[in-house]
């Protein structure tokens, strides 16, 4: 696996008050931060031989731009939107130019939780999900990235 995904870059965004992991509504959403998230990430990359960034920013805008940079310098994309997975037009039409996998991922089941959350403006847009995992969903949310690329 290793030497096939060498060359392989992901780009991993971390959308609002992620960076809040660990002491935000931990019930909800683990014990875990984002850096022990990234950093199990990271560990998991350089064991397949990937390249793997990440980045986190409560700033629709930030994200808008993230994305259509990723065009042409990344592989696959990795995304949890946060709060704007539920009201982002902008970032849904940024990412529905993306020619390149791209798997949206939460930690929370949305469907168990507020109606305001079952909706995805970004769902028919990407490649796959994974929601209510926790924060080991994004190892899976990688395992079935990589085999898409
Ligand atoms: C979330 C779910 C969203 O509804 C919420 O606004 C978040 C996190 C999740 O990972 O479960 O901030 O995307």
């Amino acid at each position: 696996m290793g030497e096939n995904t060498k060359h392989l870059k992901i780009l991993v965004i971390h959308g609002p008050n992620l960076n809040m992991l660990g002491k935000r509504e931990p019930e909800i959403y683990g014990h875990q931060t984002l850096e022990e998230i990234n950093a199990h990430l990271k560990s998991r990359a350089s064991e397949k031989g990937l390249q793997l960034e990440t980045i986190q920013t409560n700033h629709e805008g930030e994200i808008v731009d993230q994305i259509q940079k990723a065009a042409g310098t990344f592989d696959g994309v990795l995304i949890n939107p946060a709060a704007y997975t539920h009201t982002s037009i902008a970032i849904r039409d940024a990412l529905a130019m993306l020619k390149m996998p791209i798997v949206e991922i939460h930690l929370s089941n949305i469907y168990k939780r507020e109606s305001f959350r079952h909706k995805s403006l970004i769902s028919d847009v990407v490649t796959a999900r994974i929601s209510g995992f926790g924060s080991h969903g994004y190892l899976l949310a990688l395992e079935g990235l990589v085999q898409m690329l």
